[in-house]
């Protein structure tokens, strides 16, 4: 089967097609027909060589949909057939997939495999972000840094879902604001100048009650400024690859009454694997009633995959990218 391989710390250069042997799934593991792969920051990240995301060669690739192909041996709760997602053990951006069978979750009917692809790491990490990280209360005033990407867009349209509450996003460039402001925050600033007073004052001076940050301890200080009394901070990500900084000294999170907490899928699939693939069905469920549509831009086949990781790791993606690796559905 055809698999997509990085063979060493780089860019699209790096990346090759390879044939490569099918996985044979053992206990509580089942074999994927991958129809779509999620595209998602942390490939970019293994990509260019971040300590701790990849060794050599990597298989990307954590989130996909598609059926079901074959059954470890004590899998009992899925068939050969269904339509699924999972959160595979690496190397998604393949032919065939193996996953956790806890960690594969069916797929509704009326929902289809490319917008389910985004489910398993992008939504589910949009989801966890907000309810258990996050703890939105319906009204919240929640600023996203990095608004226009896959997460972020994919926050803006959950918040309504959750009760609704006022969105703020910022981006690196200005000419991805009507790419946020399309997933539904009302205000979207540019991080090329300083947005701390804009925000501060269009949010009457109080701040805001839950910022989420993927850009490692860079806006920090911006959060901590900004946020409400009460306020809760989630950093998830370290987009710019920058040395993290020492958090802020104990006093001025006591004075603020404020929270500085992390959030890693990662490290809930190793640890809490039935929270992640509590989260998707949650969200399956979402698409399949309506409630939640999510445009993918469709990436036509694996060999298409490193140019679209071009435009992730130059900050020129916007919204959710999926690629098409199987048969459609
Ligand atoms: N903790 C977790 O479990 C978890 C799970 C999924 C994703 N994440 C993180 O969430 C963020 C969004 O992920 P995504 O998959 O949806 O990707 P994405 O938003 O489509 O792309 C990453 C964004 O990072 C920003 N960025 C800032 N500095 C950058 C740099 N030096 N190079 C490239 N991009 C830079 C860019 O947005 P702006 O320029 O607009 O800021 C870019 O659009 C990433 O940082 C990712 O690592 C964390």
């Amino acid at each position: 089967m055809r698999a997509l391989v990085m063979t060493a710390p780089g860019g699209a250069e790096n990346s090759v097609l390879a044939e490569i042997d099918e996985p044979v799934p053992g206990p509580g593991e089942v074999t994927i027909d991958v129809a779509h792969a999620g595209l998602n920051f942390v490939d970019v990240m293994a990509r260019r060589g971040d300590a701790g995301y990849a060794s050599w060669p990597h298989r990307p690739g954590l989130e996909v949909s598609g059926t079901v192909r074959a059954l470890g041996p004590d899998v009992h709760d899925l068939t050969v057939g269904d339509r699924v997602v999972a959160v595979p053990k690496g190397a998604g951006m393949s032919e065939i997939a193996l996953a956790a069978a806890e960690l594969t979750v069916p797929v509704p009917d009326g929902v289809g495999l490319a917008e389910a692809a985004a489910t398993p790491l992008g939504l589910a990490t949009s989801l966890l972000l907000l309810t258990e990280a996050g703890r939105f209360n319906p009204g919240d005033t929640v600023l996203v840094h990095s608004a226009s990407g896959g997460i972020g867009t994919a926050i803006a349209r959950l918040v309504p879902l959750l009760g609704g509450g006022r969105l703020i996003g910022t981006v690196g460039r200005p000419e991805k604001i009507a790419e946020a402001e399309r997933a539904g925050y009302q205000l979207v600033l540019a991080r090329d100048s300083d947005p701390t007073e804009a925000i501060r004052s269009a949010t009457g001076g109080r701040g805001v009650d839950l910022v989420l940050d993927p850009l490692g301890t860079t806006a920090l200080g911006l959060d901590l400024d900004l946020a409400a009394p009460g306020g809760r901070v989630v950093l998830f990500g370290n987009a710019t690859g920058a040395p993290i900084d020492a958090l802020p000294p104990v006093e001025r999170l006591l004075r603020g009454n404020l929270t500085i907490s992390g959030f890693s899928h990662r490290g809930l699939v190793a640890d809490a694997p039935t929270r992640v693939a509590a989260a998707v069905s949650r969200i399956l469920g979402f698409l399949a009633d309506g409630r939640l549509t999510l445009p993918v831009t469709e990436v036509p086949g694996l060999a298409d995959i490193p140019a679209a990781h071009d435009l992730l790791a130059e900050g020129r993606g916007t919204g959710k990218y999926v690629a098409r690796i199987g048969a459609a559905g």
